[in-house]
C-alpha cells in the first residue's frame, strides 16, 4: 500500500486515551499507515476492538504474545514506525522513558525506537509541575525527544488547569508538519565539523583554543531537526549529541579531523566547517612529558591542512560549503577574501569585537557573507537559534536554488 509514513501511536492509561482514537483516524484519514502499542491500564479506557478498527492493525500491548510472524516485535516495529507518537503520555511513561526502564511492551518499544519520538503529556496539573515530572520533561528534551505541551482547561479530577492533553488536531498537525518538513530533506546528508582540534606538544601537553563546539553541535541539532543526517566530526569537547539522525566521530587534531571528513565529504551534501582547527602543530611532538630541564624551550610548529579549503578544492555540482571566519578586524573584509581563497559558498562571520560572540559563551552574532553578494546580519542571540537560522538560509538560498536548476 502506498502510504504517506508509519506512525506508531503509544497510549498509556489516562483518561485522555478515549481521545487518541479521534488521533488514530486523524492519521489513518490523511493517508499514514498507524500501528498502535498501549500499556494495559490504557486498556481499562479503551478497547481493542476499538483500536483495531481504527488502525486496521493488530494491536501490541502484551510482549510475550508472539505473533504469527515470530518476529521480536518491539523491534519489528520500532524498525517500522517512521514517527512515534505517545499520546496521552501518563507520568509514568515519561519517568521510564527518562530512567530508561522497560517493564512493559510500551515502555520496551520506546526504548528500542531510534526514530523521532513525540510525547503528548495528559495529567494533573500538580503532578504535571511536579519537579520530578518537569525534570524528566527536561531530560527528554534535550535528547531530541518532542513535547508537545498540554492544554489549560478543565481535567478529569474536575479543576482548571494545565494538565490536559493536547487536542488530537493539534498533535497531528504537529506530527504531520514534521513529517512533511522531514519528508523533503531527508535524502540529505550534512557533513559538520565542530570544536577545537589538539595538537599534541608531548604526552600531557598541547596546542589548542577555547572553542566549545557549541555552534557547531547546535548546526548539527538544527540540521537533523530537518530530517537530514548529519555526520559530526567533533574535537575534544564534553558536549553530547543524541539526536537519532547525528552519527558522530571524535578526533584530537586537525589531522585526524581532516582524514576523518574525507571520505564522508564525498558523500555529504552540505559540509559545514565551525570547528576552530588549530591552524599550527608542534613539529616533533614527544611521545614523553617533556622535563624541566632547559631554561627556556622551543617549539617548532609546522602549520596544519587547511580542511575547508582541502574539501571544498574538491566541491561537487550542487554541494554546499559553508565555512566560519573568526576575526577580530577588518572583519567583513576579511571573510570575503576567505569565501573565495577557501572556494566556499558561504562564510559566517564571528566578530570577536562583538559582545556575546565567539568562543567560550552560549550567544552568537553573525553575519552571512556569500557568493551571490549577500551579507545577511543575524542579531545576538542563541547559538542554538542561530544554528537553525544557517539552516534556513542554507535550504533557502541553496538546496532549494539547486532543486530549481
Ligand atoms: N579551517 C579549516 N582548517 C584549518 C583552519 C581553518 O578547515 N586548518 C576552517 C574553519 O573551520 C573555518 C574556516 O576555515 O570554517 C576559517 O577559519 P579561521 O580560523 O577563521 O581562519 P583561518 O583559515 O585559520 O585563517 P586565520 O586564522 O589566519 O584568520
Amino acid at each position: 500500500m502506498n502510504t504517506k509514513g508509519n506512525i506508531l501511536i503509544g497510549i498509556t492509561g489516562g483518561i485522555a486515551a478515549y481521545k487518541s482514537l479521534s488521533l488514530i483516524r486523524l492519521f489513518v484519514q490523511n493517508g499514514y499507515e498507524v500501528k498502535v502499542a498501549t500499556t494495559k491500564n490504557a486498556l481499562n479506557f479503551i478497547t481493542p476492538l476499538s483500536i483495531e478498527t481504527l488502525s486496521n492493525n493488530t494491536l501490541y500491548s502484551d510482549m510475550f504474545t508472539l505473533p504469527s510472524n515470530r518476529q521480536v516485535e518491539h523491534i519489528a516495529l520500532s524498525d517500522w514506525a517512521d514517527v512515534v507518537v505517545v499520546a496521552p503520555a501518563s507520568a509514568n511513561i515519561i519517568g521510564k522513558l527518562a530512567s530508561g526502564i522497560a517493564d512493559d511492551a510500551l515502555s520496551t518499544l520506546l526504548l528500542a525506537v531510534k526514530k523521532k519520538i513525540y510525547i503528548a503529556p495528559a495529567m494533573n496539573e500538580r503532578m504535571f509541575t511536579h519537579f520530578s515530572v518537569q525534570k524528566n520533561l527536561s531530560f527528554l528534551r534535550e535528547n531530541g525527544i518532542q513535547i508537545i505541551e498540554p492544554e489549560e482547561g478543565f481535567l478529569a479530577c474536575k479543576v482548571k488547569g494545565k494538565g490536559r492533553m493536547a487536542e488530537p488536531e493539534t498533535i497531528f498537525n504537529i506530527v504531520n508538519d514534521g513529517f512533511e518538513a522531514k519528508e523533503s530533506f531527508s535524502h540529505l546528508t550534512a557533513l559538520v565539523t565542530a570544536g577545537p582540534t589538539y595538537e599534541p606538544i608531548d604526552a600531557v601537553r598541547f596546542v589548542g583554543n577555547y572553542s566549545s563546539g557549541l555552534m557547531g553541535f547546535s548546526l548539527a541539532e538544527a540540521l537533523a531537526e530537518k530530517g537530514i543526517r548529519v555526520n559530526l566530526v567533533a574535537g575534544p569537547t564534553h558536549l553530547t549529541s543524541r539526536h537519532p539522525f547525528i552519527q558522530r566521530t571524535d578526533v584530537q587534531t586537525a589531522n585526524e579531523m581532516l582524514n576523518a571528513c574525507k571520505s564522508l565529504a564525498a558523500k555529504a551534501d552540505i559540509l559545514i566547517m565551525a570547528a576552530a582547527v588549530a591552524d599550527y602543530s608542534p613539529e616533533h611532538p614527544s611521545t614523553e612529558k617533556i622535563k624541566k630541564t632547559t631554561k627556556d624551550l622551543q617549539l617548532t610548529l609546522q602549520p596544519t591542512a587547511d580542511i575547508l579549503k582541502t574539501l571544498a578544492a574538491k566541491k561537487k555540482k550542487k554541494q554546499v560549503v559553508v565555512g566560519f571566519a573568526l576575526e577580530t578586524n577588518n572583519e567583513v573584509e576579511n571573510a570575503k577574501k576567505k569565501l573565495k581563497e577557501k572556494n566556499a559558498d558561504c562564510i559566517i562571520l564571528n566578530s570577536l569585537r562583538d559582545e556575546g560572540a565567539g568562543f567560550g559563551v552560549t550567544t552568537n552574532k553573525v553575519k552571512i557573507i556569500d557568493t551571490k553578494g549577500n551579507i545577511i546580519d543575524i542579531p545576538l542571540q542563541s547559538k542554538k537559534e542561530i544554528a537553525k537560522t544557517i539552516v534556513q538560509y542554507i535550504i533557502t538560498h541553496h538546496i532549494n536554488k539547486n532543486k530549481k536548476q
